[in-house]
């Protein structure tokens, strides 16, 4: 093997680092120190189970008859069958192959055909969940959970706003959509591709000056376009990034979002979105905003990969907001393959967020492989005013270029 062959393994290898989430890797030991959205609320009804898979981990979620949610593991103890098959008992599980039953922290409490011979010693896995503005939230770490703070939660549990949820299923590895989020440049392209709806329309085809810096919550991004026109956003480690968008007319608020890319496995990524319409929206925006989500929410790109690679042309005109943005998203993240390969990548002077961004997580990697304590993260005290409405609460300053928005 030549140098640069030799050369070329080693960065692959060093890459691959950034791309696993199981238990054993040192990623997938990180990623679980933070709480992570799993499944929307409204897909798990009462008394019932559904199975889930996150940070590679096959698991069980399901809601007990006091309506509360657990997670436990994807599998029986006994031989190992999917647990979401079996019935919910209360707040247990009972497996549909011999019946043996789990409550909510693993244990095994009741095998029917073991007679008196005692409860087995081990466990299958048991988390802690939690519920919130339509997402549940797990921590699949290990020992006390962490206090439940989210990036700017204060934004979504005002009085009176409207909410909606997002779950997109993607086919790619989770790494490339958080390095989308650092990627102001790609709004310039990517949106502009089909250029329609409020997205498109906001965005300038000019090419903003980049900076970046590490907050205690994640990284900074400041695009400046000219004097008058600089943009900053917040993104929060390890995933999720809350950026404001257009409403869905000129006479809607700004919306804000959060987004979330959890790992499902290598492979697979789900993005989970709250949408927050503020509550100064007249009466007739929420009502748009209601109707719209519960129309053209459910978009997944992903379901979507033949028709859109295919023809790259947006079927869909009435919807210009989620699923079109989605899908542009989607090809350009998607059509780096599943697992994009970085070791033949050649960065440029304006990759300076992604390559700040592995730099951190490289540098937390070590820390974890060392055996060593992680950065300890938190809330901003003072995060950076998001671009509103024009005119909204703007100063004189133009609205034009709101880069924050969109990098999803
Ligand atoms: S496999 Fe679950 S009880 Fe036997
Ligand atoms: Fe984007």
């Amino acid at each position: 093997m030549s140098a640069m062959d030799k050369h070329r393994e080693e960065r692959a290898r060093q890459f691959r680092r950034l791309t696993e989430c199981g238990p054993d890797s040192d990623m997938g030991k990180l990623l679980r120190k933070f709480w992570q959205p799993i499944e929307l609320s409204e897909n798990v009804e009462l008394d019932s189970a559904i199975p889930v898979k996150a940070l590679g981990e096959e698991l069980t979620l399901y809601r007990g008859a006091s309506g509360k949610l657990h997670l436990v593991g994807g599998r029986c103890a006994h031989r190992r069958t999917l647990l979401h098959t079996g019935w919910v008992v209360g707040e247990e599980i009972r497996c549909i192959y011999h019946g043996w039953q789990f409550d909510a922290t693993g244990a095994c409490v009741n095998r029917p055909a073991e007679k008196d011979t005692g409860m087995p010693r081990t466990k299958i896995p048991g988390y802690p969940v939690r519920e919130y503005q339509g997402l549940v939230f797990a921590y699949l770490g290990e020992g006390e959970a962490p206090e439940f703070d989210l990036p700017r939660k204060p934004l979504t549990e005002r009085e009176g706003v409207v909410i909606a949820n997002g779950m997109e299923r993607w086919d790619n590895n989770w790494f490339q959509q958080v390095e989308n989020s650092m990627d102001a440049v790609h709004v310039s392209f990517v949106h502009m591709a089909l250029t329609v709806g409020p997205f498109g329309k906001a965005v300038t085809t000019s090419i903003p000056e980049l900076s970046y810096e590490e907050t205690s919550a994640g990284i900074r991004q400041t695009a400046r376009r000219s004097e008058n026109n600089v943009r900053q956003s917040d993104w929060t480690f390890p995933n999720n990034n809350h950026i404001t968008v257009p409403g869905l007319t000129p006479e809607d608020p700004w919306l804000d979002v959060f987004v979330w890319m959890l790992p499902n496995d290598e492979l697979n990524t789900t993005r989970f979105m709250i949408y927050s319409l503020p509550p100064e929206a007249s009466e007739a925006s929420k009502m748009r905003f209601r109707s719209y989500f519960a129309k053209y929410g459910k978009y997944d790109p992903a379901a979507h990969h033949d028709e859109l690679f295919r023809s790259r042309v947006w079927k869909n005109p009435e919807d210009t907001f989620v699923g079109l943005t989605a899908a542009q998203d989607y090809l350009s993240i998607r059509g780096q393959e599943r697992i994009t390969k970085r070791e033949d990548e050649m960065l440029g002077r304006s990759d300076a967020g992604i390559v700040m961004l592995r730099r951190i997580f490289f540098r937390e990697l070590d820390l974890i492989r060392e055996g060593q304590e992680v950065k300890q993260w938190k809330s901003l005290e003072q995060p950076v005013v998001l671009p509103t409405q024009p005119g909204a609460e703007e100063e004189g300053e133009s609205v034009k270029a709101p880069t924050s928005m969109a990098q999803t």
